[in-house]
């Protein structure tokens, strides 16, 4: 198959990419370097090929407190990515499925994860505009299916993890932050100091897991929104801990800070339609899958463990 993936020097991309290029396809691999999606007409660049499917990954956000001190620019920046592939799809690509990624943080806090419920009520306050981006969205893949038959599939991925993860210093989602700050605290000694009391529940999925199961949705559902996720979901302190015996750090030493804002106790995304349509799927343990992305952060040791501040500030 020709397949193009948007966002394919991301985390999910590159590993999603480098999957179905081991599977015999043809992939054209998409940033903003080889093509700015807020420009619509450096798409016309891949109009000579058709299509038969194309990965839509690329947006404008990060983990942390980026969303909250960016809103205004990240309305733009992901509107104006998501019209123009959206666009360029009808109008250059109509033959091609078109598999987008959505977002759990679309969900509203107040209603239970459930694909039903992805466009219903308000999402968190915090992560409003980039969730609300991601309903458009989803609302473009509607609308164009509607009107103009397009087939697509819309994809929420709970938290993913694994090697491959950034290393440009930028802020890392809950799991790559635990295991830095865990590293660093066997490394240098420095007091490992996780915020809340650790009691607050999340899930992870396998990057390749995802991908694993991306593909198999890929060729085989139509006009579907799917979440994946782990199904099961743990405290931050499980997963603490599991580290702490990978790294060789003594639990008993890390200090839990309640009086830091921790987000919602839990949250886990319906895996009941996932179940129904990928019955086989299978998830990667989760220490063995923390086991390769920690060795990950020792191949990177020194970009993400600088010794001194020279380093760091060079790194
Ligand atoms: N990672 C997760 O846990 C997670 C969870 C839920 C949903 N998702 C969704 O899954 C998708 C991939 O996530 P990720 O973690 O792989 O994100 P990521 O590592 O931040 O990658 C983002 C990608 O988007 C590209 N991009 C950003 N602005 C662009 C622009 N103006 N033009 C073209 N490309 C642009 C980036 O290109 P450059 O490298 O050139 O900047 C990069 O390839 C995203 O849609 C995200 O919302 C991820």
């Amino acid at each position: 198959m020709k397949v193009l993936v948007t966002g394919a020097t991301g985390f999910l991309g590159a590993a999603l990419a480098a999957s179905l290029e081991a599977k015999g396809h043809q992939v054209a691999r998409l940033g903003s370097r080889n093509c700015d999606l807020t420009k619509a007409a450096s798409l016309s660049a891949f109009d000579g090929v058709r299509y038969d499917q194309i990965y839509h990954l690329a947006a404008w956000t990060q983990a942390g407190d980026f969303c909250l001190s960016h809103p205004g620019e990240q309305w733009i920046v992901n509107q104006q990515i998501n019209t123009n592939v959206l666009a360029w799809w009808r109008d250059s690509q109509p033959q091609a499925k078109l598999i987008a990624m959505g977002t759990s943080c679309s969900y509203s806090p107040n209603l239970e994860l459930v694909e039903e419920n992805y466009l219903d009520g308000t999402p968190i306050d915090s992560l409003f505009t980039y969730a609300m981006t991601k309903r458009m969205l989803y609302a473009g893949l509607l609308a164009l299916s509607r009107q103009f038959g397009l087939k697509y599939l819309c994809l929420i991925p709970s938290t993913l993890y694994g090697p491959g993860y950034h290393t440009d210093g930028r802020q890392m989602h809950f799991i790559f932050d635990l295991i830095r700050k865990i590293i660093r605290g066997k490394l240098y000694g420095e007091p490992v100091v996780l915020w809340g009391d650790g009691r607050q529940a999340r899930e992870l999925v396998y990057v390749h897991d995802f991908v694993a199961a991306a593909m198999h949705l890929a060729a085989g559902v139509d006009n579907e929104l799917v979440n994946i996720g782990a199904g099961q979901e743990h405290s931050i302190r499980h997963f603490a801990a599991l580290i702490c015996d990978e790294v060789g750090y003594d639990f008993e030493r890390i200090e839990f800070d309640t009086s830091r804002y921790v987000g919602a106790k839990s949250k886990c995304l319906s895996v009941a339609k996932l179940g129904r349509l990928l019955p086989d799927f299978s998830r990667t343990p989760l220490d063995a899958g923390l086991k390769t992305t920690i060795e990950w952060f020792w191949s990177q040791r020194e970009k993400l463990f600088p010794e001194t501040e020279a380093e760091q500030a060079a790194a």
